[in-house]
């Protein structure tokens, strides 16, 4: 091992341990701190690949130290060292990129496999970050629960550096559970604005609705209302708004939006003055909106509006080299969660697995895996059989990655079939279902009655 191993513990007896457990594993360059107001005043001089980082101690904890590493040292592998009562904090600092946790007092093997995994990450992290000769790069802490090390997502973070702090909109898009929202709270974090961070979501909202939610009413307004109600836009002021699921938004709603836009003022519902409105909007969506414009659906001008600035979050299965630390991570933390005090290291084959799955849900589906992984495997290593078993049980080919009913519906036995003699095949068979009935045939093939006509008779001509 030759990289750089920082321990950051009060307790020195504790720290020496930890660098005879780590000299043994190889580690020659290790730097211990007993104490955090050091760490801060040298942490110019070090350049660390993992830091094994206390959760208790005197002056700043373990937590504060911690958003102050992933902004210094976001290459660096965070392991954290927590006693048994400590687990709500250790699940809160994986959710800000601690990559793993020790559990106190340290167990010899647990802390070698923790060790080893984490210097993997780190290795994975910092040839993807380029970092350049400073051994720094600009990263902002305001990202931190963004758990990643891929580069096209690294991109975005530079991005959104530059831009965080104007008061134009940011539009936010993406497939499902590809981790809009967070991006969105992350982006409002580094805006620096006073104000809250106010998140609606408007699909399903007709346009009462979304003028009352938003723009709230006065006494009387309308049958029912008997308090006037402050809108969403008065509760971010000064601060952010996030508009998700954008797409949805109906036709005089988006000309709503579009004022408040480009006028800064709204009408609550039951008065005709204009209220001034000081907010920084954010919207996000799963669907394309230049589509929609197309379709009629989505106003063009609306679109210019809320896509000054605009991100796109790659799907999980383009960003590969994300999939095992947050894998990692969520197993880590659904163990904790559930009461389990044994840190985990993935084996190498379910690494694998993941990778060769598409992840239609993406983030979020990857989450749920590993928590029911994580219950199932309670008290035990996880190994490549719970995986797999996993992905049977939910039709997924394990090889391949592919749902099976859905990749490979026949099954031969001898060469592959040609799209001709699939088609004739596929044709025989919608008649067989049919009882010789051609409409309900067609209607099973999902063509024309005429169209099955024509391919019949083409199918005549070859055979004969
Ligand atoms: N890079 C990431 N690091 C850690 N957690 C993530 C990451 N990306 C997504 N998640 C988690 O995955 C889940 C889904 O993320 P989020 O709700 O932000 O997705 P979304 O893009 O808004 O999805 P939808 O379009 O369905 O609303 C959340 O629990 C979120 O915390
Ligand atoms: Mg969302």
């Amino acid at each position: 091992m030759i990289s750089q191993v920082v321990i950051i513990d009060d307790e020195k007896e504790l720290t020496d341990m930890y660098v005879r457990s780590l000299r043994q594993l190889g580690a020659t360059d290790i730097v211990a701190f007993n104490d955090t107001r050091e760490f801060l005043k040298d942490s110019d001089k070090i350049d660390p690949a993992i830091i094994l980082l206390d959760m208790n101690m005197p002056h700043q904890n373990g937590e504060e130290i911690l958003e102050i590493i992933s902004q210094s040292f976001p290459q660096s592998s965070v392991v954290m060292m927590i006693e048994k009562n400590e687990t709500e904090s250790a699940v809160r600092c994986l959710q800000k990129g601690a990559v793993s946790f020790v559990v106190k007092p340290v167990e010899k093997d647990a802390f070698a496999e923790v060790i080893l995994r984490a210097l993997e990450v780190y290795k994975r992290y910092s040839s993807e970050l380029q970092i350049p000769s400073t051994g720094r790069i600009e990263h902002n802490s305001f990202f931190s629960n963004i758990i990643t090390c891929n580069s096209k997502m690294l991109e975005i973070f530079r991005y959104l550096n530059f831009v965080s702090e104007s008061t134009f909109p940011v539009l936010i898009t993406g497939e499902t559970g590809t981790g809009k929202e967070l991006f969105a709270e992350a982006v409002h974090k580094a805006s620096g604005q006073k104000g809250s961070y106010v998140a609606v979501n408007i699909s399903g909202l007709d346009d009462n609705m979304f003028t009352d939610t938003l723009f709230g009413h006065t006494k009387g307004a309308f049958t029912g209302a008997e308090k006037p109600r402050r809108g969403l836009v008065a509760e971010a002021e000064n601060g952010t708004l996030f508009l998700d699921e954008i797409g949805d938004l109906n036709e005089s709603a988006q000309i709503k939006l579009l004022r408040l836009l480009q006028e800064k003022v709204y009408m609550p519902l039951g008065t005709d003055r204009n209220v001034k409105a000081n907010v920084r909007i954010i919207a996000a969506t799963s669907v394309n909106l230049k589509n929609n414009v197309k379709a009629g659906k989505f106003r063009k001008d609306l679109l210019f509006r809320i896509s000054t600035h605009c991100i796109t979050i790659p799907p999980l299965r383009d960003r590969k080299d994300d999939i095992e630390l947050l894998a990692l991570n969520f197993y880590n933390k659904a163990l904790l969660e559930s009461g389990c005090l044994m840190s985990a290291a993935l084996p190498q084959g379910i690494g694998d697995i993941l990778r060769n799955y598409s992840f239609p849900g993406n983030v979020r589906q990857l989450q749920a895996i590993m928590n029911d992984l994580a219950m199932v495997t309670r008290g035990r290593k996880l190994n490549s059989r719970d995986m797999i078993s996993f992905m049977r049980r939910h039709d997924i080919n394990p090889r391949t990655g592919t749902k099976e009913n859905l990749s490979e519906p026949f099954y031969y036995a001898g060469d592959f079939p040609t799209i001709k003699k699939m088609e004739s095949i596929l044709i025989s068979s919608a008649l067989n279902h049919s009882k010789g009935n051609i409409t309900d045939a067609a209607k099973i093939l999902g063509i024309t009655r005429q169209t099955l006509h024509k391919l019949l008779k083409n199918l005549d001509k070859t055979n004969n």
